[in-house]
Formats: structure tokens, C-alpha cells, sequence
């Protein structure tokens, strides 16, 4: 490296003595021909040099620039079709248009719940449409469970999507082969317990709604496992009629007393409704969820502490216009029985065979498709970090995958 840098620091010392030598040697071509004859050779030898050296030099600059620009690249959240204008997938491209590849884009929400509430009015599609399941997961960061879910979810490509939302600074760190790998959706700020989580949820929504093959949508949390192996998953949700949205009236200061009067007329007492967060919706349902503004708008300025939006929004919004698609009830398990604020968290000593079976069959009988089945939980919360080995370890003989 030194030794082609004084090389060329040579070079362009040789070029300027041959450009103040130039009228000198014009003399001396008068003077003495046969001398003036190797003097004009050797002249152009050093001058041609010099062009080459100009023309180096001048690329090397016009290169600079152009890394240059790296430092004031396109905004990391660009939409795909500007991106990739000229390859195939543009903005006009079926296949960008039914599945866009990547999950970054620069809509603001207002834009991007817009796009997501388009419905086309044709009911066949013009390609084999394979419905799937959007896994949804929201969560502030990692996802320590996720080496359970890649297994439940191998096998299964073109079944099952997968979004992800973080904090916005969050950047996930899996292998490439993992399902999470790229699955990262433009994230806000979410606070437990504000508008911001129903904000993260219908961000979601809104994210998996593009794509078009996703039939079913299923928000779940850092610390929720899948019940079943993805084929039994799949099914239910796919056959099902109804939605699987936690929907019921609680006459306590922790359902209707967090309802407020300044919401009438618009929404009544009696449809105030309360449930679990971790909803499974059909697309139908969700595209409703992400078109409304109107009683998004009143839960934002009237649902705050102690009313908690995540808990209310859907279930009251669905309870008004879509009861009909819900079944009501939510098909993730959880234990609120030692009581208190939080449901129990279940950690490595907890994870057994049997506990698995007595979460699968509880002793609750619900209905799918107006049929009673004791198969009512597909998903169960809240599972600790320490949880993964032992659930590892059970995968190919309880959970099946
Ligand atoms: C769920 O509640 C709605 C009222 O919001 C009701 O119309 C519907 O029948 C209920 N669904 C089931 C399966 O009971
Ligand atoms: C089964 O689990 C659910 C928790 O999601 C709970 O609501 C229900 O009471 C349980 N059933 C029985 C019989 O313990
Ligand atoms: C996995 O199971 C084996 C045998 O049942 C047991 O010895 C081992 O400790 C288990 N590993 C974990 C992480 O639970």
C-alpha cells in the first residue's frame, strides 16, 4: 500500500516536470533534431502516462461520491416498489401486490391501515390461494421461546406468516433459517395498558392484512406456546366459522365500572364488553377491526387508566357489529387462579407430560362449529425463558412436531 503510494506520488511529480519542461523542449526540438527526435518520444511516454494517471485519479473521485451517497441512503423503511422499481416485483406486479416480500415500508398507520382495509370485491382469486394462519407476535424484544415455535412451524412453509412487533429500536437476532428471520414489522412505541397496545395490535393486523393468502390472524405474546403440533392448529382455525375473540359482559368495577358515560351515546353500558388481549380473528373480522376509526377514536380519548383499551376495544367493537363471528370465548390458555394482577408464569420444574395434558383438556368444554369438543386451548401463556429445554424435550413425543 505505502509502496503504490509513492509510486504514484512519483508519477505525478514526473507529470508536472514534463508540463513545465513542454516550451523548453520545443527549443531545444529547433536546436538539435536527432536529440530533439528522443526528447518529443520520451515526452509523449511521460505525457501519456500522465492522461492515464488523470483518468485513475478522476475515477477514484467519481467512486468516492458514490460511496458517498451511502451516508445519505434511501430511508431504511422505503417502500419495496420504489426499491425494487426495476427488478420484476413492482408496485404494479400481482406478486407484489397479493404478498409483498418485504415487511418494511414507510406508510404512517393512517396510510397503512387504508391499504389493509381493501376488500376485493371478486370472490375467486386469480391464483391458487393457499388460506393461512399470520402469527402475530407482540412483544418489547426477544422472543426466547422462538426455537419451540420454529419446530412447531417447520415443515409447514406456505401454511403460516409471521410478524413481528418490537420496540422500535429492537432488532430481533435469529439464525437465518429461523421463521422470526425478517419478519420484523415497522414498530412504534407500545406501554402496557395505553392506546398504544391496541395501536400494536391493529399495527399487526394491518401488516398481515397485505398479505392476502392470510385467512386467520393470531396475536400472541413472548410468552405464549403453541398447545398442538401446527396441523391441528391450522385445522381448527381454518374450519372454523366464528372468530376467537374473548367477549363477555362483567358487571364488576373491573368490566363495567372501567366503562365511561362520556362514551354514550355511541357506545352503551350494555354493550360495554371485557376479554383477553390474545384474540384469533377471521380475516373479515379483521379487516373491520382496522377500517374502524370512529370507536377507535372514543376508546383513545375516554378508555385510560384504569380502563386499559386492550381489554375493552375489540371486544366491545366485535360485541356491537360482529357478534355473530365471534364465538366469544379465546383459545389461549392461561391461569389466573393463584390470583392477583398477573396470571402465573410456569418455568422449567413446572414444564412435565402431564402438565401439558392437564392444560389441553382442563375440563372445559366449548364449542367449534356449534359441536362441543373438550379441544378448546391451541395456545397457552405465560412460559418463562427456563421453559424452552423441557419444552424442547417433549416436542417429538406430546407435542408431535
Ligand atoms: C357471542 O356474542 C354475540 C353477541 O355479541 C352473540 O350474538 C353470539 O351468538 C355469541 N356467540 C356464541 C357462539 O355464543
Ligand atoms: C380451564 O382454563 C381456563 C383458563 O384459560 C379457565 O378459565 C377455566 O376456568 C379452566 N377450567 C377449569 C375447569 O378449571
Ligand atoms: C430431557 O429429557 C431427558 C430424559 O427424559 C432428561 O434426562 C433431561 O434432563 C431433559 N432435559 C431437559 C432440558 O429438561
Amino acid at each position: 500500500m505505502k509502496a503504490t503510494l509513492r509510486i504514484q506520488a512519483e508519477e505525478t511529480d514526473r507529470l508536472t516536470v514534463a508540463i513545465i519542461d513542454f516550451p523548453l523542449m520545443l527549443q531545444a526540438l529547433f536546436r538539435d533534431w536527432s536529440v530533439g527526435l528522443v526528447k518529443v518520444v520520451s515526452f509523449f511516454l511521460v505525457f501519456i502516462c500522465g492522461i492515464i494517471l488523470g483518468l485513475a485519479a478522476s475515477a477514484h473521485v467519481t467512486r468516492y461520491f458514490a460511496t458517498k451517497n451511502e451516508f445519505f441512503p434511501v430511508p431504511r423503511n422505503s417502500p419495496n416498489c420504489v426499491k425494487e422499481i426495476v427488478e420484476i416485483e413492482s408496485c404494479l406486479s400481482m406478486k407484489g401486490f397479493i404478498k409483498p416480500e418485504k415487511l418494511l415500508h414507510s406508510m404512517t398507520d393512517e396510510e397503512l391501515f387504508w391499504r389493509a382495509s381493501m376488500v376485493p370485491k371478486k370472490r375467486e382469486y386469480p391464483y391458487k390461494r393457499v388460506p393461512k394462519v399470520a402469527f402475530m407476535f407482540l412483544t418489547r424484544g426477544p422472543l426466547p421461546l422462538a426455537p419451540f415455535w420454529d419446530k412447531f412451524f417447520q415443515g409447514h412453509e406456505g401454511h403460516y406468516s409471521v410478524y413481528v412487533h418490537t420496540l422500535p429500536d429492537y432488532r430481533l437476532s435469529v439464525s437465518t433459517t429461523s421463521a422470526f428471520y425478517g419478519r420484523q414489522i415497522p414498530s412504534q412505541e407500545v406501554k402496557w395498558g395505553t392506546i398504544n397496545m391496541a395501536d400494536g395490535e391493529r399495527r399487526l393486523l394491518a401488516n398481515a392484512l397485505l398479505d392476502f393468502s392470510n385467512e386467520r390472524f393470531v396475536l400472541l405474546s413472548e410468552s405464549c406456546i403453541p398447545m398442538y403440533n401446527f396441523p391441528t392448529v391450522y385445522n381448527y382455525l381454518i374450519t372454523s366459522k366464528e372468530s376467537f375473540v374473548d367477549s363477555y359482559d362483567d358487571p364488576s368495577r373491573y368490566g363495567r365500572g372501567r366503562y365511561s358515560r362520556n362514551m354514550a351515546p355511541d357506545i352503551k353500558l350494555h354493550q360495554w364488553r371485557k376479554g383477553s388481549q390474545w384474540f384469533e380473528a377471521h380475516r373479515d373480522v379483521a379487516v373491520n377491526i382496522v377500517s374502524d376509526s370512529k370507536y377507535y377514536t372514543i376508546f383513545k380519548k375516554y378508555c385510560k387508566p384504569s380502563c386499559y383499551p386492550d381489554e375493552h376495544y375489540i371486544p366491545t367493537y366485535l360485541n356491537m357489529f360482529y357478534g355473530s363471528l365471534n364465538s366469544n370465548r379465546s383459545v389461549t390458555w392461561v391461569d389466573w387462579s393463584r390470583g392477583g394482577p398477573h396470571p402465573a408464569t410456569f418455568g422449567g420444574p413446572d414444564i412435565t407430560e402431564d402438565f401439558i395434558f392437564a392444560i389441553r383438556n382442563n375440563g372445559t368444554t366449548c364449542f367449534h362449529n356449534s359441536e362441543p369438543t373438550s379441544l378448546c386451548y391451541l395456545f397457552a401463556r405465560k412460559f418463562a425463558p427456563s421453559a424452552l429445554g423441557p419444552l424442547l424435550n417433549l416436542s417429538s413425543t406430546v407435542m408431535e412436531f
